[in-house]
């Protein structure tokens, strides 16, 4: 599977869901996920995401390992995103900054 990461959060580009094939992102109040049971590992999203926070899961740096079960986790619940809409409002203030899993909302 592919993984989103502590990039994504308070900024929710949501490029990386326009080209999914196989609608695969789940979205929460202030990140997305991808649904591990539905990513085929095309790996079109990676280069999509203007913060480079999605990874194939055998290459998300150590740091950021809780966000493979994370995602797998968070994507039971959370519904389908298939369209690209506006960032977050903040997002380019959030944009590269890390560590914003303290502020992630479920
Ligand atoms: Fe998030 Fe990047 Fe997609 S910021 S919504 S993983 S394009």
């Amino acid at each position: 599977t592919h993984v989103v990461t502590d990039g994504c959060i308070q900024c929710k580009f949501t490029d990386c869901v326009e080209v999914c094939p196989v609608d695969c992102f789940k979205e929460g109040p202030n990140f997305l996920v991808i649904d591990p049971d539905e990513c085929i590992d095309c790996a079109v999203c990676v280069a999509e995401c203007p913060v480079n926070a999605i990874f194939a899961e055998e290459d998300v740096p150590s740091e950021l390992k809780v966000f493979t079960g994370l995602n797998a986790e968070l994507a039971i619940n959370w519904p389908t995103i298939s369209s690209s809409k506006d960032a977050l409002p903040n997002a380019e203030e959030w944009k590269g900054k890390s560590g914003k899993l303290s502020v992630l909302e479920r």
